[in-house]
C-alpha cells in the first residue's frame, strides 16, 4: 500500500489546495480512512476560505488565457492527460478501492471511465460546433457559435471520486473552462493523486497551469464559499438532493449556471414475458455492485404477478451467492460501505422498511465476523408497496424492493411514482410494453434502458436525470453544451437595414 501511495504522490500528510502549485494550507488537519479494515490512509490539511480565495483567483487568471488557446489544442492537452492516465492505470484504480471500498475491477473500471472520457473530449474539441440559420432578411448570415464560458466548480461525491471529475473536467478544459474541484471529504486522497498526474502533463507544456484546481474541507465552508462565489459561472454537483437543493439556491442569487446530477431511486420493470435470467443478473449487479452505493444502482424492482414468486426466489438465492469481503480479494463482488454513517444510513432503513409494513426476506444485517472491517453489511431484499415512505427515499446501500404489478400501465404509474427521475430499465421481449415504456408516457428518468440495467451507463451519452435527480447532463452527446457560453451572430453584408419582422422604421 505506502509504495502505491508514494507512486501517486501522496504523503502522510498532505495539503488541500492547488492552484497550479499545491499551497501551504492550514485548515482542519482529517484522518482519511480505508472502509476496507478501518486503517488511516493518510492525512489532509483542509483548505481554509483564504486558500479557496487564492485558488479561485488564480483560476479566473488562468481562465483569462486558457480561452484563447484553439480548442483543438485544449483537447491536445486533454489527451496527454489521457496517456498519463493510461500509466497510473492500476495505482490509482487500486487507490479508488482502498479509499472508497469498491471492488477492485470496479475501482479499475473507474480509471477506464477516466481514460474514455479524456479521448471523447479530444474528439469533442474539433467538434464544439453551432448551426448556421437561415436568416429572413436578405444578405443576412445568420449562425451560432460557443465560447468558453469561464471559471466551473466541480463538487463530486465519494461513490466515483474520480470518474465524475472527468466527465466534468475533460469537457470543461476542451470547452475552455477552467474550474475548481471540491471532492467529498471521505476521497481526498483520490483527488490529489489525480491532480498529481495532471500537475505532471502541464508542467511539461507551455499553458496557464491554474487549469485544474483543487480545494479540499467541509462542504458546510469550502463548498459554501465555491457555491456563492459569484465568479465561478457554473457549478456542477453530483450528490445527495440536499446537497444540490442548497447548491441551486446559492447559484440562483447570482443567476449562476448548474448542472446537477442528484439523487436516484431506479426501478427495474420485469414483466410477464421478461427473460428471467437477464433480469437476475442485471438486478443483481444493479442492486450489490458498489454496494448499493451508485446514483443508478438499482432500488425497486416492479414484478410482474405471475413470475414474481419465481423471481423472488431465485434473487434470495444469488443474493445468498454473493461473496461479502475485502473488495481487493478474488471473486469478492460486494465490499464495504464508505463509512459508519452510512452503516447507520442502511440500520435506520431496515427499522422504518419493518414500521411501514415492508418485510424483509433477504439480509438486513451488519456484519461483524469473517470481514476485515465495521462496514461491511448484508444486501438486502424487501417485499413492499411503493408508497411506504422508505420507498420513496434514496438510502445508498443495497437495500432492494419488491413490488408486485398487474400489467404494463401499472408498473409504468409505480414506477414513476417516486421523486427523484435519474435511471430506468424493463426486461420484455414484448415490442408493444418496450415501446410503451420508452415512450412521452413511460419512462419519466433521463436514462431509461430495455433488457440492461440501470447502473453501468457509458460516456458516450448525456448522464442524468429529472425532477429532484436536478435536470443536469455531463459527459457525452451534446452535454459540452452547458459549459460553454452561447451567442447567436448576424451578419449584414448588404447597403440597407432591413428590420425582421417586417417593421419599418424611416425618417423620409
Ligand atoms: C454515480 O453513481 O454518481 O452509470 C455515477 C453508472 C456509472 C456512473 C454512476 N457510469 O452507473
Amino acid at each position: 500500500m505506502k509504495e502505491i501511495l508514494e507512486k501517486l504522490g501522496i504523503k502522510e500528510v498532505n495539503h488541500g489546495a492547488y492552484c497550479g502549485e499545491w499551497l501551504h494550507t492550514t485548515g482542519e488537519e482529517v484522518d482519511v480512512y480505508s472502509p476496507i479494515d478501518d486503517s488511516i490512509l493518510a492525512k489532509v490539511k483542509t483548505a481554509t476560505a483564504a486558500d479557496y480565495d487564492i485558488v479561485a483567483k488564480k483560476a479566473l487568471e488562468a481562465f483569462k488565457i486558457w480561452r484563447n488557446f484553439p480548442a483543438p489544442k485544449r483537447g491536445e492537452i486533454i489527451r496527454l492527460i489521457g496517456l498519463e492516465l493510461r500509466k497510473y492505470k492500476d495505482e490509482l484504480g487500486r487507490l479508488v478501492t482502498m479509499e472508497m471500498g469498491k471492488i477492485y475491477t470496479e475501482g479499475l473500471g473507474e480509471v477506464q471511465e477516466m481514460i474514455d472520457m479524456a479521448d471523447l473530449a479530444v474528439g469533442m474539441s474539433r467538434q464544439l460546433y453551432g448551426a448556421t440559420i437561415q436568416s429572413e432578411r436578405p444578405e443576412h448570415r445568420m449562425f451560432e457559435q460557443y465560447h468558453p464560458l469561464g471559471v466551473i466548480g466541480i463538487i463530486s461525491s465519494f461513490n466515483f471520486p474520480v470518474a465524475v471529475w472527468a466527465w466534468n473536467a475533460f469537457v470543461a478544459g476542451v470547452c475552455g473552462d477552467t474550474m475548481i474541484w471540491k471532492p467529498s471529504t471521505s476521497t481526498p486522497l483520490t483527488a490529489i493523486a489525480v491532480t498529481n498526474i495532471v500537475h505532471k502533463v502541464l508542467e511539461e507544456q507551455d499553458v496557464p497551469k491554474a487549469i485544474f484546481n483543487l480545494v479540499i474541507g467541509r462542504g458546510s465552508e469550502i463548498g459554501e464559499k465555491l457555491i456563492n462565489d459569484k465568479n465561478i459561472h457554473l457549478v456542477s454537483a453530483t450528490g445527495s438532493c440536499q446537497m444540490g437543493k442548497r447548491v441551486h439556491q446559492a447559484a440562483a442569487k447570482h443567476y449562476g449556471r448548474v448542472i446537477l446530477e442528484l439523487g436516484g431511486n431506479n426501478a427495474i420493470i420485469v414483466m410477464e414475458d421478461a427473460n428471467i435470467e437477464l433480469a437476475l443478473k442485471a438486478v443483481l449487479f444493479g442492486a450489490v455492485g458498489t454496494a448499493g452505493q451508485r446514483c443508478t444502482s438499482t432500488r425497486r424492482v416492479l414484478i410482474h404477478e405471475d413470475v414474481f414468486d419465481d423471481f423472488a426466489q431465485k434473487l434470495e438465492k444469488a443474493y445468498g451467492s454473493v461473496p461479502i469481503g475485502n473488495p481487493f480479494d478474488e471473486g469478492v463482488l460486494m465490499g464495504p460501505l464508505v463509512n459508519q454513517s452510512a452503516v447507520r444510513a442502511y440500520k435506520n432503513a431496515l427499522e422504518k422498511i419493518e414500521e411501514q409494513g415492508g418485510e424483509i426476506i433477504y439480509g438486513g444485517e451488519v456484519l461483524t465476523e469473517d470481514v476485515p472491517g465495521n462496514c461491511y453489511v448484508l444486501p438486502t431484499i424487501a417485499i413492499a408497496r411503493n408508497d411506504m415512505q422508505i420507498v420513496q427515499e434514496e438510502t445508498f446501500a443495497p437495500i432492494l424492493y419488491l413490488i408486485k404489478i398487474k400489467n404494463i400501465d401499472q408498473a409504468i404509474e409505480l414506477h414513476n411514482d417516486v421523486p427523484q427521475g435519474l435511471s430506468s430499465a424493463i426486461f420484455t421481449n414484448n415490442l408493444q410494453y418496450a415501446e410503451q415504456f420508452l415512450s412521452d408516457r413511460g419512462s419519466d428518468c433521463g436514462i431509461a434502458n430495455v433488457n440492461i440495467g440501470t447502473s453501468g451507463a457509458e460516456i458516450g451519452g448525456a448522464f442524468g436525470g429529472e425532477k429532484e435527480t436536478g435536470g443536469g447532463r455531463e459527459a457525452g452527446s451534446d452535454a459540452w453544451k452547458a459549459y460553454m457560453r452561447r451567442q447567436t451572430n448576424t451578419i449584414n453584408w448588404g447597403k440597407t437595414i432591413p428590420l425582421a419582422q417586417g417593421v419599418e422604421f424611416n425618417i423620409d
